[in-house]
């Protein structure tokens, strides 16, 4: 039984979810100011004030919201107040770029299948919150970035994308993890384009592109 394809509206509306510099927001703005990019970002929202990531937002003229959790009651009122305001933008699919918490049961209930995570290693190696750090101690020679489709595990949902860069024996963890940047911006315009233009499905935990 061939599983039917996640389509999206054209252009399809994203709402990006940042912790942070917002480095792989800003990708996303400068990408989705072509039409033929197939999408728009519509909301951005963040777990905490004052990051750059929500000024790259209001500079590009993006509504932002901010929810953190110790402003609610406890983490499933935030995982709540979260998902209600993802849902009150009618995303087709939610990014995590640099989004530093874990969502809850509330949201995967809402947005399971439409909801992207970039991570800063090779899954599954180097799951959680210190990819390039444990890349480097562990002594790998090639690291990279990761996006997949978020589900209630650590990093662990089905992949959509890998990308792959060297470890350089000078290397510090900050050294490292702007070349993972580079390399992580260029995969998560790549494919959340193409999830937007053409569709997605997700059977056995491979994600495919198109109704292939
Ligand atoms: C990215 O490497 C992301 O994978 C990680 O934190 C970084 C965020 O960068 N979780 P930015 O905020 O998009 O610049």
């Amino acid at each position: 039984m061939p599983v039917p394809p996640t389509t999206l509206r054209r252009p399809a509306r994203l709402v990006v979810l940042v912790s942070g510099a917002g480095t792989n927001l800003q990708a996303l703005l400068d990408a989705t100011s072509d039409p033929a990019y197939g999408a728009e970002v519509v909301a951005v929202g963040a777990d905490r004030d004052g990051i750059e990531g929500l000024a790259r937002a209001e500079r590009a003229g993006v509504p932002t919201f901010v929810h953190r959790v110790k402003d609610h009651a406890d983490r499933e009122e935030w995982d709540r107040v979260l998902t209600e305001a993802c849902l009150s933008h009618d995303p087709d699919l939610v990014v995590l770029a640099g989004f530093m918490k874990l969502v809850g049961p509330h949201f995967l209930g809402a947005l399971e299948g439409r909801c992207v995570n970039t991570h800063p290693a090779l899954s599954p190696a180097f799951p959680g919150m210190h990819g390039p750090a444990d890349a480097l101690a562990y002594g790998v020679k090639v690291t990279g970035a990761t996006l997949f489709v978020v589900d209630a595990g650590v990093d662990t949902g089905p992949i959509v994308a890998q990308t792959t860069v060297p470890v350089l024996p000078e290397d510090d963890v900050e050294a490292l993890h702007e070349r993972i940047k580079v390399a992580e911006r260029r995969m998560l315009v790549d494919s959340v384009g193409r999830m937007a233009r053409e569709g997605f499905t997700i059977s056995d935990r491979k994600v495919r592109f198109g109704s292939e």
